[in-house]
């Protein structure tokens, strides 16, 4: 008898050779089409539709924006504002919801709420299967209204706070801020969160947007799509790095530790959070944006020492791993920022996927629009004929 794991016949031939090679992490595979984001990793380059991002993060807003990603073409005043208003009509949540939200542990993370409320809306709505794209459409703008509420009124819910009803005549990002802290937000504060929102809101084909695509390529449905990708970018090494560099931040003590730490964690073979990016081999255009807003945040509410803290690991960074390619990625700099809004470290990653549901949905549009199911090969690199092993010979 020959062991299990042993060949004991001929290998059968893989008469399949056209498209044939593995590569791990998918790394530098076309895998979609899309006319939303142009990546250009050797050069720092991030448009959306076209237009580059920081030109966008400095004069648009995120709701246009999201027109922008879901139509291909910047709006009309009035169809801005239609748009506009049709979101705010969302942003109170289907009746039912809120009681859900109230039983929930107070303990849950909001990264989980988030996936679980999500991935319920789908039992509020009449006709959750609906998958023309019209309808898609409208499934997303209403997801898209109502997350915002589902956070704010489960962090009020765990910190035993009265809600705070949505106020529709408020932008999404103030809003936002407005249902979480129980007052309105200053401007500044309320353009900087609307700036994060644009920075992240769509990013080619990342793992969480891949996710959406891969589910809705089953003609599954937008609700199934969306809780995959919130699960896909809770993960370290995606969306949920700006909680990593957060906790980064707390840990080291002062400026002076910086070098330190960072050395060690370079000795010890650790990911240093917030730095690196499968695309970008040079400095993300979003985290040259967010570093100036950190900055400016930093400064105006104190945390100055926060931003000099990032400045030094970036600087330590650069010297030690700039050579390979790895700079600053948009996680980086939105710690310090989302800290000086006043977000708790476990809204951050939330944030993230408030922002990209702009891009999840627009792709989940474009896949449906020309869709083709997903379906690669795996390689199989185990045995071949091997013995099947009575239970009481193993
Ligand atoms: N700290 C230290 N070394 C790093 C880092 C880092 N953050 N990122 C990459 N490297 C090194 C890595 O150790 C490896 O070195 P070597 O060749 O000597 O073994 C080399 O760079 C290649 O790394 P990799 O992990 O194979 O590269 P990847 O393309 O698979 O990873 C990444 C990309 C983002 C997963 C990785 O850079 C990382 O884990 N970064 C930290 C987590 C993070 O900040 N994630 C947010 C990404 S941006 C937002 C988003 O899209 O979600």
């Amino acid at each position: 008898m020959q062991p299990a794991g042993v060949m004991s016949g001929p290998i059968p031939e893989n008469k399949d050779q056209s498209m044939s090679t593995y590569v791990k992490g998918l790394e530098g595979i076309i895998a979609a089409q899309t006319e939303m984001s142009f990546i250009d990793g050797q050069k720092g380059i991030l448009e959306y539709v076209g237009i580059p991002i920081g030109e966008l993060s400095e004069k648009s807003t995120f709701e246009e924006t999201v027109f922008l990603l879901w139509n291909k073409r910047l709006p009309t005043q009035a169809e801005l504002d239609k748009f506009t208003s049709d979101l705010r009509s969302r942003y109170k949540l289907p009746e039912g919801m809120p009681e859900r939200i109230r039983s929930l542990p107070r303990t849950a993370q909001p990264m989980h709420v988030l996936r679980t409320q999500i991935s319920a809306l789908g039992m509020y709505d009449p006709d959750p299967n609906a998958n023309l794209v019209e309808a898609a459409r409208e499934k997303a703008l209403n997801i898209l209204g109502y997350t915002p509420t589902i956070v704010a009124e489960f962090d009020r819910m765990r910190r035993g706070l009265e809600v705070v009803p949505p106020d529709p005549s408020l932008s999404f990002a103030e809003n936002f801020l407005y249902m979480l802290n129980g007052e309105k937000p200053t401007p500044t504060m309320a353009r900087a969160f609307d700036i994060c929102m644009i920075l992240h809101a769509d990013h080619g084909l990342n793992n969480s947007t891949f996710t959406a695509r891969v589910i809705i390529s089953t003609l599954s449905d937008v609700y199934s799509a969306i809780t995959g990708a919130i699960g896909s970018l809770r993960g370290p090494l995606h969306g949920g790095a700006n909680e990593g560099v957060m906790k980064m931040l707390n840990e080291i003590p002062s400026v002076d530790a910086v070098e330190d730490y960072i050395l060690g964690k370079l000795e010890r073979k650790e990911k240093v959070m917030g730095f690196g990016h499968r695309v970008y081999k040079t400095r993300d255009p979003r985290a040259t944006a967010l570093k100036s807003l950190a900055k400016q945040l930093a400064s105006d509410t104190g945390n100055e020492e926060l931003y000099i803290k990032s400045r030094r690991i970036e600087e330590v960074m650069e010297r030690e791993v700039g050579a390979k390619g790895i700079y600053p990625n948009v996680d980086f700099y939105s710690a310090t920022t989302y800290h000086c809004i006043g977000l708790k470290l476990d809204l951050f990653t939330p944030m993230f996927a408030m922002s990209r549901l702009g891009g999840w949905s627009g792709h989940i549009i474009e896949q449906l629009a020309d869709n083709r199911l997903y379906r690669p090969k795996a390689e199989y690199i185990g045995p071949h004929n091997a013995p099947y092993v009575p239970i009481d010979q193993r």
